[in-house]
Order: C-alpha cells, then structure tokens, then sequence
C-alpha cells in the first residue's frame, strides 16, 4: 500500500517536473523570428545578411558555427565592445541588442532563428 502511494507520488512528480520544463523552455523558431525583427533586424537586417558599416553578415558568420547555443546567448546578453580584439567591424554590438527585456529562452529563440538561416 505504502509502496505503490510511494511509486505514485514519485510519478506525479516525474510528470509534474516535466511538463513545468517544457513550458519553462518555450524556445522556438517562430518566438525567434518575431524578437529578432524587434530586437536586431534594425542593425543586423531583417534577413541578418547585415547592413552596410552598420552591422556584419550573420549569414555564414565562423563565429556563430562554432559558438554554442549558451556561448550565444551569453554573447548576445554581453555583446561586444569596438574595441574587442574579436571585433570584426571595429563597432559595438550593444547587450541584448539593446533590449533589456530579452530573458534567457527569448534568446535561446532568436539563435534558434539565426541558425534556421545559416
Ligand atoms: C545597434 C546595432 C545592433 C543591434 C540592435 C544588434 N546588433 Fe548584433 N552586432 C552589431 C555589431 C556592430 C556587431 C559587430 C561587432 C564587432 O565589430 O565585432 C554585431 C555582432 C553580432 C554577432 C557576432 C557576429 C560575428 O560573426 O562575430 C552576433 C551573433 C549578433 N550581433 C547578434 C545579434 C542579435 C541576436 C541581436 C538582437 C538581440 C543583435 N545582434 C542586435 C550591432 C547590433
């Protein structure tokens, strides 16, 4: 009696934890493509091919093929400074694009974007 409350206790929580993962994930493309033209198309061009002494060509970009989802996302929420030694435009790529309000699996979705373009 005690053993089967046990195992179905333990299930509700197997259950319970899954289901509070998937919705605190909620990363997708679609999520994705509308927080980018929010957020970075105004430099980076709503097809991220970049735009002219303004921002670089995320398409194809070496940077980004090598970097992890996490280095992205940590990228993105620290940006770059022009004078970083990585700097590829010698300009800066400000936090967050700018917009503060860009949580973790906001980003997570934007990457999920840019590689959906690659
Ligand atoms: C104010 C303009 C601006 C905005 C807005 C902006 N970026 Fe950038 N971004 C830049 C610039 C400039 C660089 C290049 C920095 C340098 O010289 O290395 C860059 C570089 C990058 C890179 C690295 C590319 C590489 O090959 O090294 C990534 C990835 C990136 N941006 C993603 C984003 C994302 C995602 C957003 C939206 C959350 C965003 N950017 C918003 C200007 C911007």
């Amino acid at each position: 009696m005690y053993k089967s409350l046990l195992i179905t206790i333990s299930l509700l929580l197997a259950i319970g934890c899954g289901e509070e993962k998937k919705a605190a994930s909620g990363v997708s493309v679609a999520s994705g493509t509308s927080l980018w033209k929010t957020s970075c198309a105004s430099c980076h061009g709503a097809d991220a091919k970049g735009l002219p002494e303004l921002s670089p060509n995320l398409i194809g970009s070496e940077f980004i093929a090598k970097s992890s989802d996490e280095e992205l996302v940590e990228y993105i929420t620290i940006g770059r400074k022009a004078e970083d030694p990585n700097s590829v435009m010698n300009l800066e790529m400000p936090p967050k694009g700018g917009n503060p309000m860009l949580k973790e699996n906001d980003m997570l979705s934007i990457v999920a974007y840019i590689r959906s373009l690659q």
